[in-house]
């Protein structure tokens, strides 16, 4: 969008979409993700993917408890598709890999921008995924992982885990937003 005045490309900034991997690395700078938080990232990593079959079945299953997030997930007999909620299972798993290896690769950040792309711009019946659900689903992916943490890990290392997925979590969660605003230079 254009103020009418100034001629879009000569507005300051770029297109996020155009430069994901300055996006993902400016929101990095942004919620402080130091040294320290990507060291205890790699090192947490092995606990995370050791638990992954849990935390995609947690997420899951809590979707499909409530109608507004079940929706998403049912077969044309208006149960829910089993065979589907393995696919996205999968899916998720591939995610947290990725996640996991804090690839700040161009590629990685595109697949980023995808996956959001599949919720927000998602055209099949019953439409987008509402975006305070991804917003939720990240909190509960937080919560997941503070308590494995807490399960497996010292006081000290744990909360270490903790506060440096928070911030990777929520870098990803301003790429999933960026799928349900109109396209808009930032700095
Ligand atoms: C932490 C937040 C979430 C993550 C990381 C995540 C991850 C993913 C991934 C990796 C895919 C595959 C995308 C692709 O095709 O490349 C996917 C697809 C999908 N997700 Fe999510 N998801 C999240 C939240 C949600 C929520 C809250 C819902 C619904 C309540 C949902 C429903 C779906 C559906 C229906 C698809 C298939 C999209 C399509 O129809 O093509 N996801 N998700």
């Amino acid at each position: 969008m254009t103020d009418g005045v100034t001629p879009a490309s000569s507005a300051p900034g770029y297109l996020p979409g155009t430069d994901m991997p300055r996006f993902i690395r400016d929101m990095m700078e942004f919620v402080g993700m130091t040294d320290a938080d990507v060291s205890a990232i790699r090192r947490s990593a092995p606990i995370v993917l050791g638990h992954e079959g849990a935390l995609t079945s947690a997420l899951y299953d809590h979707f499909v408890k409530f109608p507004r997030s079940a929706v998403f997930f049912l077969g044309a007999d208006g149960e829910v598709d089993k065979v589907r909620i393995e696919r996205r299972k999968h899916s998720l798993g591939r995610w947290l890999r990725e996640t996991a290896e804090i690839a700040l690769t161009s590629e990685f950040s595109y697949y980023v921008l995808s996956v959001a792309l599949a919720h927000g711009h998602r055209e099949q019946p019953p439409g987008a995924i509402p975006q305070h659900l991804v917003v939720g689903a990240m909190s509960l992916t937080q919560s997941a992982l503070a308590t494995i943490f807490a399960a497996e890990l010292g006081a000290e290392e744990a909360a270490a885990a903790s506060v440096a997925w928070n911030k990777l979590l929520l870098v990803q969660l301003s790429v999933f937003m960026l799928a349900y605003v109109p396209p808009r230079r930032v700095l």
